[in-house]
């Protein structure tokens, strides 16, 4: 009784709601950033000098004179997505179930229940869970090696720093938490819901799991492509790749061989290669002198 008057009295927070708005606007971003990030590290498949390009552009590489980059870019980049990360997943446990026994419920319900998109909840909140820890890691060898992304290092990275069991783990999960949680918003806020609500929600389900299935299949490819170029290059650890046009003038940079006077052969040497017997050929010499 006591508790129920205390309750009524109080005016309704809005701050959950608040927290929820912020939860959806952080995943809207690192939804989409992730897409586009899948495209950027996808371009390994095009060549190591599309990677390279592509590496170097996000270095702003661009700005500079002699085209090196500016790794600092990528540390203010990394540290930003880094941030909006942690808000999200700090936003994200609010949902979780904390104890076995709430667990135990909230399977049974939605076993009961059998609806696709709470499954689809299930499944963001495993993705989500698994991600707090893989996620991390990428993220902080990011942030403390931003000048490390180029084709070589990025493929020995992945097979001789033994990145590449995280890297399918995650890629598993994030495509899966970016597109269920980007299908979730819409439904939420009721984006794209046109007329027919259900036809949209048929339609916009079908573009999550396209989704799903394209970006997952640019990942495996872009980590199958990296371990190939690790494989190879494992006796020329931590050797930076140097785009072709820098290697070839690299080549023609360095000091053409001068022309080597011929050193004048003794007699004694021409005698002897002409099967004189070396002493006779010393003698003979010696007199000449
Ligand atoms: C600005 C922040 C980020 C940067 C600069 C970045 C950069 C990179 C780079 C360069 C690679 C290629 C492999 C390597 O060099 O080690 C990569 C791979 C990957 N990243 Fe990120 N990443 C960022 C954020 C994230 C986030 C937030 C996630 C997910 C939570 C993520 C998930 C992945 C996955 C799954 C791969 C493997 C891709 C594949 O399978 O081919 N990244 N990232």
């Amino acid at each position: 009784m006591d508790s129920y008057i205390i309750e009524s009295n109080k005016k309704k927070s809005r701050i959950p709601a608040r927290l929820d708005f912020a939860q959806s606007g952080t995943g809207l971003v690192l939804g989409l950033f992730m897409w586009v990030h899948m495209l950027l590290v996808g371009s390994i498949i095009l060549g190591k000098g599309s990677f390279d390009f592509v590496a170097k552009t996000m270095e702003l590489a661009f700005l500079s004179d002699t085209g090196h980059g500016f790794p600092i870019a990528v540390f203010f980049a990394v540290l930003t997505i880094f941030t909006i990360f942690i808000i999200h997943a700090l936003l994200g446990i609010r949902k979780f179930p904390i104890s076995w026994k709430q667990h135990r419920i909230l399977r049974d319900q939605i076993a009961m229940m059998n609806h696709t998109d709470t499954n689809l909840w299930y499944i963001q909140a495993v993705t989500g869970f698994i991600m707090f820890f893989a996620g991390s890691v990428h993220l902080y060898i990011m942030l403390t090696h931003p000048g490390s992304i180029d084709p070589y290092l990025s493929a020995d990275r992945i097979v001789s720093g033994n990145m590449w069991p995280l890297y399918l783990i995650l890629l598993v999960c994030v495509e899966l938490h970016g597109t269920i949680g980007l299908y979730r918003l819409c439904m939420k806020w009721g984006w794209f819901a046109g007329k027919d609500a259900r036809k949209s929600r048929q339609t916009l389900k079908k573009l999550k799991n396209r989704a799903t299935v394209f970006f997952l299949t640019i990942g495996v490819f872009a980590l199958l492509v990296f371990v190939v170029i690790g494989i190879n290059h494992r006796d020329k650890l931590g050797e930076k790749y140097i785009k072709q046009a820098a290697a070839v003038e690299q080549v023609q940079a360095v000091e053409p061989i001068q022309a080597v006077e011929p050193i004048p052969v003794q007699a004694e040497t021409k005698a002897v290669e002409e099967g004189q017997a070396p002493e006779e050929a010393h003698k003979a010499d010696v007199t000449n002198e």
